[in-house]
């Protein structure tokens, strides 16, 4: 049986290829004393209130291995779940992986799939995973332009006649939005507040409309103590602004290297947006008014890269996605390694 899995610096998700349901968790592990692990939702609760006795993980930043033990845990953990126990001993394993990872980084995601049991492991780019899970059309003579607004990393790629025309990727992200978040309050409000009250002041900011402040609990660093702050919506619209700079530099960057004809089809088709970020109604107006190119936010985003990973046996008997070619100079995809 074929497993799947993508591996997000916020969220694993895992199924059996061909089949159309999935696994979907945040990508958190705690360790209590005894050194057993509580992986997902129930891990993810803890963060920011966990004893010192209990160390609480992530085990994919930007993309790539953070904690190589803790991926083993969480394939292993997704292999139990997915998969029924007498076949549990021959899996092989695909993994969808950014573009922008390094040679080094590849073969640690491989090694974590090999020590977790799998036979065979291979990487395939995230951004055509996408675009397969999006539904669009990578097999025919026309451009289409898929950007990935994940956690971690921000990927976008040009695709047309199953090849990669170009595909880039940044560690930047939705959690950097969080983490810029927290850092301004520290510094212009002496306030302190943790990663999930930073995440959910951002989406909270996004969805209100004309309000001009936001609640927030946290800790006052003049007195020590606990208080609650007013937080200006403006301020943390202006980290939504730098992060949708930072997107279009990179779109702007992958079409530069793209033949005119695709960038034709690009304008007439709009630009694909996928990833929890292309959730955010303000950032995709944003990104409208910035580039005055439309921009068409698939069917349930955040799990595109899954979807494309689990249709691609499906729809096609032999899967497309590790076949995918690639004309970038930057080593190719996909890695495969048997045992
Ligand atoms: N409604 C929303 N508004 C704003 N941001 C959102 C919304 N929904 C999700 N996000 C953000 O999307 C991000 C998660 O996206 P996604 O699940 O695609 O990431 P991931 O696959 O785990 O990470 P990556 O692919 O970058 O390694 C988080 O930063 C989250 O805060
Ligand atoms: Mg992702």
């Amino acid at each position: 049986m074929h497993l799947v899995v993508d591996l997000g610096s916020s969220t694993f998700r895992a199924g059996v290829s061909g089949r159309e349901d999935f696994i979907s968790e945040p990508c958190v592990i705690a360790y209590d004393v005894s050194g057993e692990a509580i992986i997902g939702t129930e891990a993810a609760k803890m963060i920011g209130r966990n004893p010192d006795l209990v160390k609480i993980t992530t085990p994919v930043q930007w993309g790539a291995v953070n904690d190589f033990s803790a991926v083993v845990d969480i394939i292993r953990h997704v292999a139990k779940t997915c998969l029924p126990g007498r076949l549990r001993r021959k899996f092989t394993l695909t993994m969808a992986i950014p573009s922008g990872l390094t040679q080094v980084e590849r073969k640690a995601m491989v090694e974590a799939g090999k020590t977790a049991g799998a036979k065979e492991v291979t990487l395939v780019n995230s951004g055509v995973a996408a675009a397969l899970g999006a539904g669009l059309p990578i097999q025919d003579p026309v451009g289409c332009l898929v950007v990935n607004l994940g956690a971690g990393v921000t990927e976008a790629a040009i695709l047309s006649m199953r090849g990669i025309v170009d595909s880039r990727s940044l560690n930047v992200g939705g959690r950097s939005i969080d983490h810029a978040i927290i850092e301004t309050l520290k510094k212009d409000y002496s306030f302190l507040i943790g990663q999930l009250s930073a995440e959910q002041l951002k989406r909270r900011c996004d969805a209100a409309d004309g309000t001009e402040t936001l609640e927030v609990k946290g800790r006052n660093l003049s007195t020590g103590l606990p208080d609650s702050l007013q937080v200006p919506c403006a301020l943390i619209q202006g980290q939504w602004e730098n992060y949708c700079n930072t997107i279009v530099d990179l779109i702007v960057q992958t079409l530069a290297s793209c033949p005119p004809e695709l960038v034709g089809d690009i304008m007439d088709r709009g630009i694909v947006l996928v990833g929890g970020g292309a959730q955010s109604k303000g950032l995709v107006n944003l990104l409208m008014e910035r580039t005055d190119v439309p921009m068409i936010v698939a069917d349930d985003p955040e799990n595109c890269v899954i979807r494309g990973l689990l249709k691609d046996a499906k729809d096609t008997r032999s899967a497309v996605l590790a076949n995918f070619f690639s004309n970038l100079s930057h080593p190719q995809l996909p890695i495969s390694s048997k045992k």
